[in-house]
């Protein structure tokens, strides 16, 4: 498609964008009290990547209530802010902040109960404070001054958040509103603390400053719908207070319409955002998985919208704008919505490792080596396919050693699930820059010991993956032996999606990893027509998984779902499986009817190689799942920071 829309400048209010590309806002980098340099290069690098516009994550004007330890109100902002304006400045990018306060959904910075709309209790549990007239006029005075701070930092624009279920929207929402004052009841009345807010920020920096409104309908039985977005927005346009609307989707009511995933198409949002877009004369700000310039120039080109939104397209690739300009698009590493941001201990992405630590890491600042190294790599798993690749882009002469007949390890079954042919994206990209880059890759060579040592690398990256136990070990209870675990029925979720037809039409799913697995294996079994029990000495289903309310929506769907939480597996037989509870008496036990049994426990790392050539020497390393088993974040970020190492 001839990108024409996309690259043309916009105007909005007093300002001008150099394109339709927009990273709205997203949080993350934001655990300091202050602004810290990573937050400062994390923008700058969108900038020079090519982004039109970025709009600052959401953070609190007022003590009151803290989505961060970040406020937008503390002494030094305004110097911060020139500190990343100047970072910024070498590109056209503008920058906007999003002005944001909670209400009942988050705490105060104390550590107290939040300033709300009301005292009913909050999508979080939280139960606010219902505030008097004097701290409305509080809160909505620290907007303004958050504005102004914005605005004597050099910034662009404001927006305010009005979307996603936060106090704005708590005001306008008829269940969390039970105000009988000036401020609940009609639907005017309701509107007046946004539109007491936007008046007095468009007074304050109007003119200088782009002003604008974040908008959202909610998903939720009797929330704040496309309707009363549309009579806002209106409102809001009739008083000419807003120079462009931002509309997203959903609230806590349920995260995946808010930040949707690997099962939701491109455009999901536009069914609802679209409907309140229609009723826009300001400039349109839309956005639900964008992940190409192809795709956000159709939105354009529809007359949807007027700027597009590519937030986890830019994470996961901040050159995706210029790469695509230059015309090399199959080069832009794409976003496969696993929305794994705050699983390696601080914010990132599970397919670019430099996300958030651009200052340190970012690939711009890879330079050709002056000492390239003869760099062998066994396993071509997602670790060991990052390592041949930055290792590659270093200019190491790089060996990749893959056993099996294809590239992708765990990917490449990964993306056999329903719904997840996302993971199969990244091992695509992953394969194809590695040929791009030089690689040599030789498949269907498993490497003994020997075999590394005759290659006569200089360094070896151990990257050879992991395998499932099959031995039914629950780690909550490891004293419990599963007798049956090694009957023909009893498979492994490798085995269930590649290979095995699934036997007879029930089965029993045990979870003891929590993540995706359980959740692929389940909806497999759910979509052959299999009753299926899933079973977990946790809590909830697949605890530790993004995309966990997502799936259980499907499961109900599907119908024929059982969740069987804090329970263990005590024997396997032909047609069913004994379990019992957590905690209880050795005989309380039940059978689960059950043809076929899926046993999901953590793999066991295959690390022969590491063990045998790794004592002292510090040349051969292990990354990934041989290291330890977890997840495609730390795979990729293991892999890629062990060839960063190789001098
Ligand atoms: C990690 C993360 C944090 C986010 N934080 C915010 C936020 O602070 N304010 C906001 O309005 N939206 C936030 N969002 C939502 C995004 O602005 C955007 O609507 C969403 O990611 C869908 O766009 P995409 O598919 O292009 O990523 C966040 C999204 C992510 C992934
Ligand atoms: S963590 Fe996943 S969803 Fe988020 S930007 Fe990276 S690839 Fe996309």
């Amino acid at each position: 498609m001839a990108l024409e829309k996309i690259f043309q400048p916009l105007k909005i209010g007093p300002i001008t964008v150099p394109n339709r590309v927009t990273r709205s806002a997203h949080g993350g980098l934001e655990m300091s009290p202050r602004m810290t340099d990573d937050y400062i290069a994390y923008h700058a690098r969108r900038g020079s990547g090519g982004c039109g516009l970025t709009i600052l994550g959401a953070a609190s004007v007022h003590p009151s209530s803290m989505l961060y330890p970040y406020g937008l109100f503390y002494d030094g902002i305004v110097d911060d802010y020139r500190r990343l304006m100047a970072a910024v400045e070498p590109s056209p990018m503008k920058v906007f902040a999003q002005l944001w306060h909670g209400g009942n959904l988050y705490p105060a910075q104390d550590g107290g109960p939040p300033w709300a709309v009301s005292d009913v209790p909050g999508m979080t549990g939280l139960v606010g404070q219902r505030m008097s007239e004097a701290m409305i006029e509080e809160v909505i005075g620290a907007y303004v001054r958050c504005a102004r701070h914005a605005r004597d930092g050099g910034l662009h624009g404001i927006e305010i958040h009005a979307a996603h279920g936060y106090l704005p929207q708590q005001f306008l929402s008829e269940i969390y509103n039970d105000r009988a004052d000036g401020w609940g009841g009609s639907l005017e009345n309701r509107m007046r603390f946004l539109l007491e807010i936007v008046r007095q920020v468009r007074s304050a920096v109007g003119g200088t400053m782009a002003v604008g409104v974040r908008l959202a309908a909610s998903d939720m039985p009797g929330g704040v719908d496309e309707g009363i977005n549309i009579k806002v927005l209106e409102r809001l346009q009739a008083e000419n207070l807003i120079d462009y609307v931002n509309i997203s989707r959903g609230d806590y009511y349920r995260m995946d319409t808010m930040v949707g995933a690997m099962q939701n198409p491109t455009g999901y949002e536009v069914p609802s955002s679209g409907t309140i877009a229609a009723a826009a004369t300001v400039p349109r700000l839309l956005a639900g998985r964008y992940r190409t310039l192809d795709d956000a120039e159709q939105l354009l080109r529809d007359g949807t919208a007027d700027l597009v939104s590519m937030v986890r397209a830019q994470i996961a690739d901040p050159d995706l704008v210029n790469k695509t300009r230059e015309g090399r698009a199959l080069e832009v590493r794409p976003c496969i919505g696993c929305n794994q941001h705050f699983r390696g201990g601080r914010w990132g992405c599970a397919v670019n490792a430099a996300a958030g630590i651009e200052s340190r890491y970012d690939e711009a600042l890879i330079t050709l080596t002056e000492t390239p190294r003869k760099v062998l790599v066994v396993g071509g798993g997602p670790a060991g396919l990052e390592a041949a690749r930055v290792a590659a882009m270093r200019g190491h002469k790089v060996t990749l050693c893959e056993a099996s007949p294809r590239l992708g390890g765990q990917l490449d079954i990964a993306r056999l699930a329903p719904h997840s042919a996302g993971f199969g994206d990244i091992a695509l990209w992953l394969e194809a820059e590695v040929y791009r880059l030089g690689v040599e890759v030789r498949l269907n060579t498993f490497m003994e010991e020997d075999e590394v040592i005759a290659e006569m690398a200089d360094h070896v990256i151990v990257a050879t993956g992991s395998v499932p136990r099959m031995d039914a070990q629950q780690h909550t209870l490891p004293s419990q032996l599963v007798p049956g675990a090694d009957m023909p029925h009893v498979v492994s979720t490798a085995e269930l999606l590649r290979e095995k037809k699934p036997r007879g039409r029930t089965a029993l799913v045990l979870d003891t990893v929590g993540d995706y697995e359980g959740l692929a294996a389940t909806e497999h079994l759910l979509a052959q027509g299999l009753s299926v029990t899933y079973v977990t000495a946790q809590a909830a289903l697949a605890w530790k998984n993004e995309r966990s309310l997502a799936a259980w929506e499907r499961f109900q769907a599907l119908g024929g779902f059982t969740l069987l939480v804090r329970h263990h597996l005590v024997e396997i037989r032909e047609n069913d499986v004994m379990v019992r509870p957590y905690l209880a008496a050795m005989q309380q036990v039940t059978a689960v009817p059950a043809d076929t049994v899926v046993l999901i426990t953590p793999n066991k790392p295959l690390r022969e190689i590491h063990e045998a050539l790794a004592p002292g020497n510090p040349n051969i390393r292990i990354v990934g799942d041989a290291r330890e088993p977890r997840d495609l974040l730390r795979a990729i970020w293991e892999g890629h920071a062990a060839a960063r190492e190789i001098h």
